[in-house]
Order: C-alpha cells, then structure tokens, then sequence
C-alpha cells in the first residue's frame, strides 16, 4: 500500500502519526532511492528521444509530481515495483505549471533540461519557502553564461536560446547541488566544452553524470570540485540504478540512536555515510558494516552529547541530516552545539521539538542543544520535510502520546512502507 497520492488512484494518505512512546524500534530494513538522486535523473531523461527505465526509484510524494511534470510535458510514463520507465519521444511542451512548481522546489531542474531538449523553459519561481529564501540567481546566471537568453517578470522565468548555446567556464560563488545540476544538463547538448569550477561534489551529482553518461554525454569528473562538460548531440536510451539514500540512512540511524535500539539497514552504501557514522560514534553508538550494504547500529542507554556539528556541502556533514541528528541529540547527556551553514532558515523544527521537552535555543545559525533525561509526548506539527523526520525520532524517545500532523511533508521524501517494518506496534497512523 503507498501512503500518499497515487496519480490516478485512490489510495489512502497518512495524515498523522500517533506515537505512545517511548518505543524502540527493531529488526531490519532496505533503505530506499535516493530523493535527491532520482529527481534531477527523472528530469534528466526528457534529453533522449525514447525510454529510459530507472530502477530503485523511491515511492514518495516528490517522485509522483516529477511524473506529473514529465506526463504534462507529453512523456509516457510508467512506475511499478520501484522501477520507472519513461518515454520522452514525444515533448509538446515547454512550460510548467505554478501548481507543479509550488508543489516541489526543486522542479527547478526541469530548467535545464528543458533547454538542452526544446530550446525554450517557462517556469515560476518557486513559492515561498520553509528553509527560507531559497534564490535561483546562480542557476540563471550560469544559463545565462551558456548563452541562454533569460527574461524574468511577475514571478516567471522565460527562457530561450537565441542562436545556439555555447560551452563556457563558469565558477560558481558556491558549490550549489541544483545549479550545478542545471549546468550539467544544460550544458550536455551545448556546442563545445563547459568546465564548473566549485561545482557541487555530493554523490547525487555523481549519480546523475553517471545516468547521463549512460544517455550518451560526455561529463568527466563529477565528484570532485572541477566538471568538464563536452557538448553532445546524440543521446540514445539507457537503463540504470538510483544510488541508495544516504539521508533516509542517517534518519533510520538516528531512531535507532534516539531509543536505545539497534537495528540493521541494508541496501546502503557506507562510504556515504562516513561524516553521519563519526558523530553516532561520538555519541555512543556502535556501528558494524556487514558485507559492504548492511549497516547494523546499537545504540547505548543513554548517549552522550557531541560537541559541534558544522553542515557543510559534501563531504562535509549533510545539512539534511541536521534536524533528524538534533532531535536525536536532545535525549544525550551533555551540550551538542550545531552550526547551520547551508540554509538561512532551517531551524523550524526545534519550536516543535521543544513542545516535547526538548532544551534547545537558537542564536543566529546556532543551536545550542541541552540534552534532557526526559522528552514528553505532545501534539505537534511537521514544518518540513527534515522536520517532520526530526518529530519521529523524537516522538519515539518521547514518553506519552506524540501525535505529529501535517504529516504529507514526511511523505515528500520519505518511503513509509520501508520505515514501518522496524516500527512497534505502539506507532499508529491516521
Ligand atoms: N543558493 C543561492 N542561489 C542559487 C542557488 C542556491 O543563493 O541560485 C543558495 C541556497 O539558498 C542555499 C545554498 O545556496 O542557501 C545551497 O543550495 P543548493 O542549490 O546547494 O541546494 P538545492 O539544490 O536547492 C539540494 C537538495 C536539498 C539539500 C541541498 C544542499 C535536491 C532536490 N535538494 O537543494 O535537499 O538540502 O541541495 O545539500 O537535491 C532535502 O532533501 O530535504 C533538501 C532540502
């Protein structure tokens, strides 16, 4: 059964999650696609004329409105069994929709892809945002540096190419995941070579030149601080693997953690999991990786606090992970200081965490977190997605009824039917 909406169908929605804590969790679970892999991949595939088949795709809620994209594009698509299949034969359209837009920020993508395939992208601006502003000046600029002519008016981005696109060396002001995903795109059917200078190296970047180098582009080095990008015209259709979700990963972990529990997650990659294994150590965890996908954690009593956690870009400590990790660290022993350097507001949760006890104040980018011995159950109320993850560690750790609504941000990114399995029976859903 998926927990959210189904195009098409009608299928029950989890609108909240009761939680009679405190309840550990157990047993094992797979880890689903990566939400960060999957997305620019989806977008990805409107480059080729025919199928492309995707494989380990997540089913949340951001999955279902790329499709809804790609269907209103003019693509066939298909998802079954956690495989998408898309045929992009047929594009008809250049524009997305606001509601499309509004629904999923990082629609943004579609921009790129958009103009490598049709030459043309009308989009608007992204409504406003849970983890504040959230600009798209980089993605425009570095379009604009490929030769894309760029008009935006009352909230619209109108783009077209005039002549041709060029391949240029842009550097970017910061290593941002999405522009440099926009280039990349953009760039795969440009004439000549596009070099990003401080491009984004985190593993999503990585999956999607693996995909698009499958589709027939010609990208080297994605991963590192420098990708050089070699304009091609021919892209022919291909079959590939999303690369597991490492934040879902550390999320799970941080249940785990949070309740004393210990559990085995498999299907995970651990080499992108290091910066989040360092700090469930640092608080008193016990991690074992058994034959390379399987991570197994044991968590102790009580954990310890950790000094500072920095989010940084990759490999630096996830800013994904910060609300998840924070709710865990709110049950330590000791002070955990936690240092937001990504998004200017993504500190939305810890109003709600704090109805549950937890001792947490903010200054600025800082959150000062005293670990408490007791949380205590409450009605609360997802923010964001992040956020909603961070209520479901701690509603677990929480003794009493926690009973956390607006659950669909949750749905946004995270799998339901891969979580239940190490859930007790004491967690229940509306
Ligand atoms: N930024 C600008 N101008 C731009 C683009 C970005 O100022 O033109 C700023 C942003 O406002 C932010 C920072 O640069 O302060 C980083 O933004 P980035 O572009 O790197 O992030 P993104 O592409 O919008 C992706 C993920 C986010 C993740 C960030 C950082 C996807 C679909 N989204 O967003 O994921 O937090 O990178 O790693 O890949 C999530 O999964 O919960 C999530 C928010």
């Amino acid at each position: 059964m998926w927990f959210g909406k189904r195009l098409g169908e009608r299928v029950q929605i989890v609108q909240k999650l009761i939680i009679n804590g405190p309840c550990g969790v157990k047993g094992e679970t797979y880890i689903q696609g990566a939400k960060n892999s999957v997305l620019p991949i989806l977008a990805a595939t409107i480059l080729v004329k025919g199928e492309s088949i995707i494989k380990n795709c997540p089913d949340i809620l951001d999955v279902h409105t790329s499709l809804e994209i790609l269907n209103y594009l003019g693509c066939k698509t298909n998802f079954t069994n956690f495989t998408i299949t898309v045929n992009s034969e047929n594009i008809s359209k250049h524009d997305i929709p606001e509601f499309l837009m509004r629904k999923m920020r990082s629609s943004i993508i579609f921009l790129g892809a958009l103009i490598s395939r049709t030459g043309h992208a009308k989009l608007t601006l992204p409504g406003g945002c849970e983890l504040g502003p959230r600009p798209i000046d980089m993605h425009i600029s570095s379009l604009r540096q490929l030769g894309v002519f760029i008009e935006e008016s009352h909230g619209e981005i109108n783009c077209k190419i005039k002549r041709k696109l060029v391949g240029t060396n842009i550097t970017l002001t910061f290593p941002s995941v999405g522009t440099t995903e926009n280039i990349m795109l953009a760039a795969a059917s440009c004439a000549g070579q596009t070099i990003i200078n401080n491009a984004a190296r985190e593993p999503e970047i990585v999956d999607l030149a693996a995909f698009m180098n499958k589709l027939g582009a010609k990208i080297y080095g994605a991963g590192g601080n420098q990708i050089i990008i070699d304009g091609s015209q021919k892209f022919t259709q291909t079959e590939h693997t999303i690369i597991p979700d490492r934040i879902v990963a550390t999320t799970l972990m941080a249940t785990a953690a949070a309740t004393g529990s210990s559990i085995i997650l498999k299907k995970i990659d651990p080499s992108l999991l290091y910066s989040s294994i360092s700090i469930f150590e640092e608080a008193g965890c016990y991690i074992q990786i058994i034959d390379k996908n399987i991570l197994k954690i044991t968590s102790p009593e009580k954990l310890q606090s950790v000094k500072k956690i920095r989010t940084m870009p990759y490999p630096g400590f996830p800013t994904d992970n910060q609300a998840p990790v924070m709710a865990m660290l709110a049950t330590a022993y000791g002070t955990s200081i936690f240092v937001e350097t990504i998004f200017e507001s993504r500190f939305k949760h810890i109003c709600e965490l704090s109805r549950l006890g937890a001792k947490i104040k903010t200054e600025g980018n800082v959150a000062i977190v005293e670990g408490t011995s007791k949380l205590s159950g409450a009605n609360v109320k997802a923010t964001d997605l992040r956020g909603a993850a961070a209520l479901l560690v701690a509603g677990l750790a929480a003794e009493g009824q926690t009973t956390i609504s607006d659950l669909e941000h949750f749905l946004r990114g995270y799998e339901w039917n891969k979580i239940q399995p190490i859930l007790s029976s004491n967690v229940k859903y509306l």
